[in-house]
């Protein structure tokens, strides 16, 4: 893949995905803004790209949610580079607490992070990409705890699953003008996940000691490192995708997937409309297609 002369912007680019995100644009070509809320990691990673030799790269640090922080992050690639191509809205954070017990305050950080950041960066690049009038490439990040919730997860699943929302609207909004609009979704072995107790052994191992993951987890449950979630960004960002819109795309270790949308299941009329009596005498109908919700749990091998 080329991505010589495409500009793009990767929030939350200092560690983990998003910086598995930006070393894999730059290594193809494009040039890079490097953003984090932790500025060291943001340089760090810009230097590494510069010295490796791929596309150019600059660091933006700040906390995405702002307008004023998303703006900069456009501005910072225009004046660099001239313009702006593809924006990754990677960022995150995780605030998990039982509804009962969350906060209004661990609520809001979460909400303000992900779907805020999301909205104000992806905002910023539109805005700039249709004064282009070249096209353009929106990549957000979705998460499997919001395609199908997860306990303990009420901020963060809500504004995963928001995300891929504003994905479906903003594909449709953006197609005049060539942008396509796209969520990935993805797994992997990051210091957000290194805790799940299921695949702990195995992450520590890997970071620790270079031990590859087993089998069972990068192809049984898509989990992998980082590294492995990087081709479809690049994939998503390039002239290869031209054409895929609206998408939710899962990635992870051995694993692609394409994610369904929310569909009807079952559908069936009433003559002037459903009573509460006539819902409870029709249910069972519709009880047969109940839809099971949560992340399916890891299918660990006995031992
Ligand atoms: N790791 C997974 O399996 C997984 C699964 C589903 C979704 N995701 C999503 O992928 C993205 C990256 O996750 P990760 O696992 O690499 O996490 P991570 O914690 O390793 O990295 C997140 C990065 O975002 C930065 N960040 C946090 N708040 C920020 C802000 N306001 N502005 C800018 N930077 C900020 C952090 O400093 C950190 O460098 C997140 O959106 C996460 O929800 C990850």
């Amino acid at each position: 893949m080329d991505l010589s002369g495409r500009v793009a912007m990767v929030t939350g680019g200092g560690r983990g995905l998003g910086r598995a995100y930006a070393q894999a644009l730059a290594a193809a070509g494009a040039a890079v803004v490097v953003n984090d809320a932790d500025a060291d990691s943001a340089r760090e990673v810009a230097e590494k790209i510069s010295a490796a030799g791929g596309g150019p790269a600059v660091a933006e640090p700040g906390a995405v949610g702002p307008t004023e922080v998303a703006e900069r992050l456009v501005d910072r690639a225009v004046t660099e580079y001239g313009r702006l191509d593809v924006v990754v809205t990677n960022a995150g954070i995780l605030r998990d607490r039982m509804v009962w017990r969350m906060s209004d305050e661990e609520f809001d950080a979460v909400v303000d992070v992900h779907l805020r950041g999301t909205f104000t960066c992806v905002r910023a690049a539109v805005r700039r990409m249709r004064e282009q009038a070249s096209g353009g490439r929106v990549i957000a990040v979705g998460s499997p705890a919001g395609q199908r919730g997860n306990v303990g997860q009420t901020n963060y699943s809500a504004a995963k699953a928001a995300i891929v929302g504003m994905v479906r609207t903003w594909s449709m909004e953006c197609a005049r003008d060539d942008i396509t609009v796209n969520a990935v979704i993805p797994v992997a072995a990051t210091a957000m996940t290194a805790t799940i107790p299921a695949f702990e052994p195995y992450v520590t191992a890997w970071r620790d000691h270079g031990t590859p993951l087993p089998e069972w987890l990068r192809a049984g449950e898509g989990f992998g490192t980082a590294e492995d979630a990087a081709g479809l960004v690049v994939f998503l960002a390039s002239a290869q995708s031209d054409g895929v819109t609206g998408q939710a795309i899962g990635i992870g270790g051995d694993k692609l997937a394409l994610w369904s949308h929310p569909t009807e299941v079952v559908a069936a009329y009433c003559d002037g409309g459903w009573s509460a009596d006539a819902i409870a005498e029709g249910w069972p109908a519709f009880a047969a297609q109940a839809q099971a919700v949560g992340i399916p749990p890891p299918r660990v091998p006995p031992s």
